[in-house]
């Protein structure tokens, strides 16, 4: 049985129709029974359930042991804890959206040695934060024989004008994680960083991107994939997320302004406040047409310790929430229909191992180039 849960928002509703077209009949969960009730009826008389993250007894009746929970409920940090502890509790497999790096700490360091005491299966962040870094930084680590001793994945998106692009839910979950600490992979060991402290200018292609460092699933994934391929050594992992833009000669005074404002007392918690305010002007939705036209390309570079490269792979794709919605279908099928590869906090290519999780990228839009 697979359960979709926060089917009524713009995220959960486009998983809810990627399930249906696979040809799944997920049953939808939410609070509110009249929204769920629609679009069950849309989409074909699907069985619905009310939970309330509020009341996590109602959550933890939607599954039971060897279902599949998938979650879309966000903002994570707030609102995401009672669906894991929920699939924990259970033993069951959970998969979810979020891109918050407190809740994939969360996920690994508490949640995970849990789950491996009742057999639950989570893999977090399954969507386009973060399966397109882990599935390069794999390939690029696959086939390699000397130690390998940095990767850095950077997301890069393009096609962006000036209409909205992100969804309401994805603005909101954004503006809470200025105040919220965030992590890097360095010596060897998890550790704490503020969130956007590191800015720089990666060049792609010939190309000059602004971007910035943040906490994902591969600071803890692709250490250990490596450590699995008898790779030694795999001391630092980066991963940055920038888009494109004209004005490179902008972003480069961004990059030594944004972490110096940031660094000011109270600076976070005013610059946070802001972006919970300016919420209220941001439409549910993004703009459908201009979210066609967006494009994104992960790049994930293995290196040595001399600095030299030793493996590159690219991945692309377009519209991130059609990838995230595809993901999540997929993986809650392939979850359902084979298991996971074992209990506790897994990353996304530890949980479906890579030939198929490059199978099922392909087959969902994204591609390796
Ligand atoms: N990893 C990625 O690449 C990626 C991609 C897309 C989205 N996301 C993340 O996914 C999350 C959802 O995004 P979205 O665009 O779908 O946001 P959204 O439209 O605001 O949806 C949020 C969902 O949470 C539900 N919810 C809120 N409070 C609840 C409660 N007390 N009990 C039960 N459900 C509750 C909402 O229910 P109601 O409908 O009843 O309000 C809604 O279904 C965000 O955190 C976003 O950042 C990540």
């Amino acid at each position: 049985m697979i359960v979709l849960f926060g089917a009524t928002g713009y995220t959960g509703g486009r998983v809810a129709q990627a399930m249906v077209r696979r040809g799944l009949r997920p049953i939808l969960a939410g609070r509110n029974t009249a929204r769920l009730g629609a679009l069950a009826a849309r989409l074909g008389n699907l069985e619905v359930a009310r939970a309330d993250v509020t009341d996590p007894a109602t959550v933890q009746r939607l599954i039971g042991r060897n279902d599949v929970l998938v979650s879309t409920v966000g903002p994570f940090v707030r609102l995401g804890e009672p669906a894991l502890g929920a699939a924990v509790e259970a033993g069951a497999i959970y998969l979810d959206s979020t891109g918050e790096p407190p809740f994939i700490r969360r996920v690994f360091e508490d949640f995970g040695p849990a789950a491996q005491r009742t057999g639950a299966g989570l893999i977090t962040a399954f969507g386009y934060d973060y399966v397109p870094g882990n599935l390069a930084g794999a390939l690029a680590l696959h086939g390699l024989q000397q130690p390998v001793h940095r990767i850095e994945v950077v997301y890069l998106v393009g096609g962006v004008g000036r209409a909205q692009v992100i969804s309401g839910g994805t603005f909101g979950s954004a503006a809470g994680l200025l105040t919220e600490p965030s992590f890097t992979w360095r010596d060897g060991s998890i550790q704490a960083e503020p969130t956007a402290s590191r800015f720089r200018i990666v060049k792609v292609a010939g190309v000059e991107y602004p971007v910035t460092a943040v906490g994902a699933t591969e600071h803890y994934a692709l250490p250990r994939l490596a450590a699995a391929a008898g790779l030694a050594g795999l001391s630092e992992v980066d991963v940055y997320l920038g888009r494109r833009t004209p004005a490179t000669r902008l972003a480069q005074l961004s990059c030594h302004v944004v972490p110096a404002v940031l660094a000011l007392p109270g600076a976070r918690s005013l610059v946070g406040a802001i972006g919970t305010f300016a919420q209220r002007f941001v439409a549910d939705e993004p703009d459908p047409g201009a979210l066609a036209q967006v494009n994104s390309h992960v790049v994930a570079t293995a290196y040595d310790a001399s600095g030299a490269k030793l493996a590159q792979a690219r991945v692309a794709s377009g519209d991130p929430y059609q990838l995230t919605a595809d993901l999540l279908a997929w993986g809650a099928q392939r979850a359902a229909e084979h298991g996971v590869s074992g209990p506790g906090a897994l990353g996304p290519v530890e949980a479906f191992g890579l030939d198929s999780l490059a199978a099922g990228a392909r087959e969902v839009g994204l591609r390796r180039c």
